[in-house]
């Protein structure tokens, strides 16, 4: 594979016409190590957009630096970030000058300026002016490279977030890959700066990620975060303390371990050199509700989704199948409640949650699979459904079976009423025609009879109907989830959106990809 070496923008500009596949962008201040070399490797198999090209742009940007900062002094070494790009599978690696980048000079620049409820804590506190700087020039680059997705690194985890909101507030039109914090086997996160540590200091410096993984284990045993003693422990070490915090992971707010994601970050001094590093505190594995209506093509992009981030996958809707089911088994009439409960009484539901092909159902030793997919099923669904007693029973059911989280669960009352808290919610829609013809299909598929578009499409509305009306537990879109319409959207475009949405939420270093 050939690999190119750019310096002037008109160099970029000819090899991206060049480019017939996506183009991902790594950038970086250069003096590239192993973990640049992960960002880069972290493009095979991220997304279908493979065949993928990526490009590395060295640039030590003067405008994050403040003046008392190592601009001058930042490690400098081209010809062997060459070498390091290349090998891990870049396509090319563009080194421009200040002036390319900031014709007239940096001083000349509009600078954006980031919010500062984004940059009141951790490095933001310390450094005023940094994420400014940051944000100005990766607005620039992208706008020069026009790349696909946008490839950063989990370990400046607040440059991150402040870069998911810009390229989300101001509609950019690239997706972003965060790569968890690559370490050595000291344990010590990599770092260009780490090239300055001394063997004595590089000593002192590692009680940095073993106080913070300390830390964390200690907090899901349950035990509080004690930021004095950290501070303490560390300056008795001779590291001097930048700051030492708890925030909320996503809006960067104060905030102590408790069922938000909470990030335990930490700046020090090890002689000249500044360090950081963080861990995440959580007190579960990740849950992500999918609500929505009849036929929104829920089941099949959700079990993709767990299939490819390795949740476990969770279809509520079938347990209110086989409730249904049952009831017909007995002649028991739907509407009546007395009689329901009595089908629930020593109810042995079994779901098997399955990460790849159908979930397999069985109700008091029967499988029951496929019988609970008939249009007889679906015709009373909502009717048992809306029974308070029923609801009880099998939201209790499924709260059980989500306590240590790592599952994705579809249905209509995920995340109002069955997961609340859940990490992400999502509320798959899409219009009842659209809907209609992709359960004709699904009814084809299964060898029901199929009624025509028409007939569909209002009893799908009247489902709809019965789901949101209902009193208990009723179907709507939750107050935090992100609504996606999927008319027009292939199968594969929406299972991207979601994981998207999911990496927003969880780090890779929280919940990786399988196989990433
Ligand atoms: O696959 P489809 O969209 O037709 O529906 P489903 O997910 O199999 O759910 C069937 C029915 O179960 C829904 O119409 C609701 O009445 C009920 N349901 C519910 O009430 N709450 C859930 N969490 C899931 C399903």
């Amino acid at each position: 594979m050939s690999f190119s070496v750019l310096s002037s923008t008109a160099e970029l500009h000819r090899w991206r016409k060049h480019q017939q596949s996506s183009v991902y962008f790594v950038p970086t201040m250069g003096a590239l190590h192993r973990a640049h070399g992960q960002l880069i490797k972290s493009v095979q198999g991220f997304g279908s957009l493979q065949p993928a090209a990526v490009l590395v742009s060295v640039f030590v940007n003067p405008l994050q630096f403040g003046p008392a900062e190592d601009f001058d002094s930042y490690p400098r070494d081209l010809e062997a970030d060459c070498e390091l790009a290349s090998r891990s599978g870049a396509s090319a690696l563009w080194a421009p000058s200040v002036d390319q980048v900031f014709p007239g000079g940096a001083s000349s620049q509009f600078r954006i300026q980031v919010p500062s409820h984004l940059q009141a804590h951790l490095c933001g506190a310390s450094r005023p002016g940094h994420f400014d700087g940051v944000v100005t020039v990766v607005a620039r680059l992208l706008a020069l490279v026009r790349p696909e997705v946008l490839v950063l690194g989990e370990k400046d985890w607040q440059q991150l977030v402040i870069l998911r909101h810009l390229v989300a507030q101001l509609g950019l039109p690239v997706r972003v890959h965060g790569v968890a914090t690559v370490r050595d086997d000291d344990g010590l996160a990599c770092s260009s700066r780490n090239r300055y540590l001394m063997t004595q200091q590089r000593q002192q410096a590692l009680a940095l990620p073993q106080l913070l993984a300390r830390a964390a284990r200690e907090s899901q045993d349950g035990r509080a975060v004690d930021l004095a003693g950290l501070r303490c422990a560390w300056e008795q070490l001779g590291l001097e303390v930048e700051y030492v915090e708890t925030v909320d992971a996503f809006n960067l707010q104060p905030l102590h371990a408790g069922r938000k994601l909470c990030l335990l970050a930490a700046a020090v001094r090890c002689g000249e050199t500044r360090l950081i590093d963080h861990t995440f505190l959580m007190s579960r594995q990740p849950i992500v509700a999918i609500d929505g209506p009849a036929g929104a093509g829920k089941s099949t992009v959700t079990r993709a989704f767990a299939e490819r981030l390795g949740l476990l996958y969770l279809d509520t809707g079938a347990m209110y199948r086989a409730v249904t089911w049952l009831t017909q088994q007995h002649d028991v009439d739907p509407h009546d409640p007395v009689a329901v409960k009595t089908i629930l009484e020593n109810l042995e539901l079994e779901l098997e949650p399955s990460q790849s092909g159908p979930q397999k159902v069985r109700i008091n030793g029967h499988d029951v699979t496929e019988a609970i997919r008939s249009p007889e099923v679906t015709s009373s669904v909502s009717v048992v459904a809306a029974h308070g007693c029923v609801r009880k029973a099998l939201t209790a059911q499924q709260q059980r079976m989500g306590v240590r989280g790592g599952l994705v669960a579809e249905g209509r009352d995920i995340g109002t009423a069955v997961f609340p808290d859940a990490e992400l919610k999502v509320f798959l829609t899409a219009s009842p025609a659209e809907r209609a013809r992709r359960r004709a299909l699904d009814l084809d598929n299964r060898g029901f009879p199929v009624p025509d578009l028409a007939e569909l499409e209002t009893q799908i509305e009247e489902r709809d109907r019965m789901d949101s009306t209902r009193e208990v537990a009723p179907l709507r879109q939750a107050e935090d989830a992100t609504e996606l319409i999927s008319d027009g959207m292939s199968i594969e475009e929406v299972i991207e959106t979601l994981i998207d949405l999911f990496r927003v939420q969880v780090p890779e270093e929280v919940w990786p990809t399988p196989g990433s």
